[in-house]
């Protein structure tokens, strides 16, 4: 059983929300197939990669399944062409559905595949990484990486239906843990105190698993119910705006500025893209605090949180390459110079209106002119 549900509608196309603690099986994917859309998906793909094939053949031990190779470096049109030929060869058809277990690059392929495959089957997400659970497997974002550039091809196609197994993460290696728990972090300073009160309890690793007796809240144990109050967040905001064409959905991007800059200035892989968020929260309530935004006290308390689950938070970062500055104003202009800055306030978040002076960004990372 699900212990928790959630529904939402992004522009006229539903997504049905599941977090539970292990993996679901096939039969229960197929029945609520049937109980939201009146009818029973006939044949099915399973999609997964070599770290996630395990957690896919508990999904179910037979049937057709795709394995990819794992990691960002194979988010690209060879894999989705796998996924393609593995869907023609098994035969299936318009009314068929693809099963993606996986993390957040399976995720993306596997939707991306599904929104052209026949010109679209049915989707169900399965998400085995903290950074899908909270974020990579909603919504209805689909992409891989092309000609060097990350996402440059991609879909607005939401998965009909979405689990979030939280035993799964049992086997995710610690540091993916902290690659998710920074988005996790991030998406508790924008839902507001309650949120962020319950990520102060709650470990940043696999221990988060260990106890659930230890963890057990109100509404159950606390990992749980953090992965269920970030899955809500990010479906009212993309609610309001499936496909992203400004407003508040900018609020999701907090910290990240920072964090492109210090990841594209390091080489890119060298640091993490949670590493780069926690750093990049810790330098948005530095600028908060300087534009008088954000309180002394939150801003120290979300510092505290970060540095107490291991992210590095003072700058200048040591990874931080000579073209960090370059690569700020570079993000702000990719991004039309709206939303791009965005700071911790009270009760939430802040989107600045209008960049910061140069001087002051400066300032803030520690970097002279
Ligand atoms: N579509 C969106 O809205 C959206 C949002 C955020 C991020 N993303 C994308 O998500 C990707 C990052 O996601 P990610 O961090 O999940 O990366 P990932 O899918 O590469 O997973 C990280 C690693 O953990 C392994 N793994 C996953 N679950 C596991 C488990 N339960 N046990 C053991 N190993 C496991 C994977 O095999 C992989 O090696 C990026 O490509 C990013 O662009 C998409």
């Amino acid at each position: 059983m699900s212990r928790r549900s959630l529904a939402f509608n992004f522009g006229g196309f539903p997504q049905d929300i599941r977090i539970r603690g292990p993996v679901p099986p096939l039969a229960l994917i197929l029945e609520e197939f049937e109980a939201l859309s009146g009818d029973r998906p006939p044949t099915f793909l399973l999609i997964c990669d070599e770290h996630t094939l395990p957690l896919a053949r508990t999904l179910s031990p037979l049937g057709p399944c795709c394995v990819l190779a794992s990691g960002e470096a194979n988010k690209n049109w060879a894999a989705v062409e796998r996924i393609i030929a593995a869907a023609a060869e098994a035969g299936l058809g318009r009314d068929s559905l693809f099963i993606a277990c996986g993390g957040g690059v399976v995720s993306d392929l596997a939707g991306f595949a599904a929104s052209v495959y026949m010109r679209g089957v049915r989707l169900c997400n399965v998400s085995t990484s903290l950074l899908g659970m909270v974020d990579a497997a909603l919504g209805g974002k689909t992409g891989f990486d092309l000609l060097g550039l990350k996402n440059l091809a991609g879909t607005f196609y939401p998965a009909r239906l979405v689990y979030l197994p939280v035993e799964s993460l049992r086997t995710l290696p610690p540091a993916e843990w902290k690659s998710g728990f920074a988005e996790l972090i991030k998406t508790a300073v924008l839902d507001g105190e309650d949120f962020f009160r319950l990520l102060e309890t709650i470990p940043g690793g696999p221990e988060a698993l260990q106890d659930p007796e230890a963890l057990e809240g109100p509404e159950g144990p606390a990992l749980e119910e953090a992965v269920y109050r970030a899955a809500a967040y990010k479906g009212r905001i993309v609610e309001e705006d499936p496909r992203e064409t400004g407003g508040r959905r900018a609020l999701l991007n907090l910290g990240h500025s920072f964090a492109h800059a210090l990841e594209s200035s390091a080489g890119l892989g060298r640091i993490s893209h949670g590493e780069a968020v926690a750093w990049g929260l810790a330098r948005s309530c530095e600028l908060g605090l300087a534009l008088g935004i954000t309180g002394a006290e939150r801003a120290g308390r979300i510092t505290a949180l970060l540095k107490a689950r291991g992210y590095e938070t003072a700058a200048p970062h040591p990874l931080m390459g000579p073209s960090f500055m370059e690569a700020l104003k570079k993000d702000k202009k990719n991004r039309g110079g709206r939303g791009v800055f965005i700071v911790p306030a009270a009760g939430g978040a802040e989107i600045l209106r209008e960049a910061p002076a140069e001087e002051l960004l400066r300032q803030i990372v520690k970097v002279k002119s």
